[in-house]
């Protein structure tokens, strides 16, 4: 091999190391954090995208009016639906703690893992058809939304 071959042979060793490099890294994956993770969505956005739909699931499926049940889930795939609101709303916990959403590590953790166990809850409580405990624990969601929103959100 002349001198000219073998730096031919090099740099197309090298190109191929860059191809199989950017393969790996390259433009169609998202930049991630140190955990690999992405914060892709504003927290706006994580709200109206995810939150408040499946808040509108979990906080519509059980109504009292008058001390009278008005709303309720009234078969299996009624009741999933509401499991499902209250999944999102737990998994929601997660992704305000992602990145650019972590706003810090103190009262914005707490309120997002607030939501998150008491989603868990809605979520054990439609799992067991449990009407008094879906409402009892939407309940509680509500306030983790609240205090989130009174602490974070500038009412100017
Ligand atoms: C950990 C904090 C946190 C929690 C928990 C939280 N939110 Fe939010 N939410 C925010 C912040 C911050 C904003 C303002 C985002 C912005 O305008 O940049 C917001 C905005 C909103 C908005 C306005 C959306 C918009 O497009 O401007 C709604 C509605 C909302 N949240 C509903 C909810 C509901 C319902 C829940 C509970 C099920 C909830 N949020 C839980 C932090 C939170």
């Amino acid at each position: 091999m002349d001198g000219r071959v073998w730096t031919f042979a090099r740099a197309s060793a090298a190109a191929t190391i860059v191809v199989v490099a950017w393969g790996c890294s390259g433009a169609d994956r998202p930049p991630t954090d140190a955990q690999g993770l992405t914060a892709v969505a504003s927290v706006a956005e994580v709200m109206d995208a995810i939150v408040i739909p499946a808040s509108e699931t979990l906080f519509n499926a059980v109504v009292y009016s008058n001390g009278e049940l008005v709303v309720a889930p009234s078969n299996d795939a009624e009741w999933h639906t509401v499991r499902m609101a209250a999944l999102a709303l737990a998994e929601s916990g997660n992704l305000l703690k992602i990145g650019s959403r972590l706003r810090d590590r103190e009262a914005w953790v707490s309120y997002a893992d607030a939501m998150t166990m008491s989603a868990i809850r809605a979520a054990r409580a439609a799992d067991a058809k449990d009407l008094d405990g879906t409402l009892e624990a939407g309940t509680d969601v509500y306030a983790a939304c609240t205090n989130c929103h009174r602490d974070y959100i500038d009412e100017n």
